[in-house]
């Protein structure tokens, strides 16, 4: 039937067309989510509470950060010899040997081994209430590498730790 070959033409060139627009829009999306992306995060912002938690367990930065700036606020009411804690940031594979030796540092070091080329940032260590920073160069740490950030005071680093992300 020509009528009926008439009508799926132009059925299909709209196809085409909703096709055509449909593939624009979604380029156009891919575009705007590629450039959020680029822009760097260079603040690693967490919450420690009295049930020896992070509020968060992945972190992602970037080593193109000039400096790269750790927030830290305790949440929670007990007081730092009970519940203390700070963010400790070193390659994952150091984690355990780096707590331990914080553990040895012990409280007037902040849990935290002194001139320890493992650790490459920490905070001071906070009780109930309190809120601590520390900066860091983002070029010390390398796009793709596995490191973790975690909490030093004694017991803690075996649940208070997440994984820090590191992009370009
Ligand atoms: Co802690």
């Amino acid at each position: 039937m020509p009528l009926g070959s008439t009508f799926d033409l132009t059925s299909s060139l709209e196809s085409t067309m909703k096709l055509f627009t449909t593939s624009l829009l979604a380029a156009a999306l891919l575009t705007t989510a590629g450039m959020a992306h680029a822009a760097p995060n260079c603040t690693i912002k967490l919450k420690g509470d009295d049930r020896m938690q992070f509020d968060l367990k992945s972190v992602t930065v970037s080593a193109s950060c000039p400096s790269i700036t750790i927030e830290l606020a305790h949440v929670g009411k007990m007081p730092v010899q009970a519940m203390g804690h700070n963010v400790v940031i070193s390659a994952t594979k150091d984690l355990s040997t780096v707590a331990a030796a914080g553990i040895k540092a012990g409280a007037a070091a902040g849990y935290v081994p002194k001139a320890d080329a493992r650790v490459l940032a920490a905070t001071p260590i906070i009780g109930g209430g309190a809120k601590t920073s520390a900066k860091f160069a983002g070029k010390r740490l390398k796009a793709g590498g596995d490191y973790s950030f975690y909490c030093t005071f004694p017991g803690h680093s075996a649940i208070m730790k997440g994984k820090l992300v590191v992009t370009k």
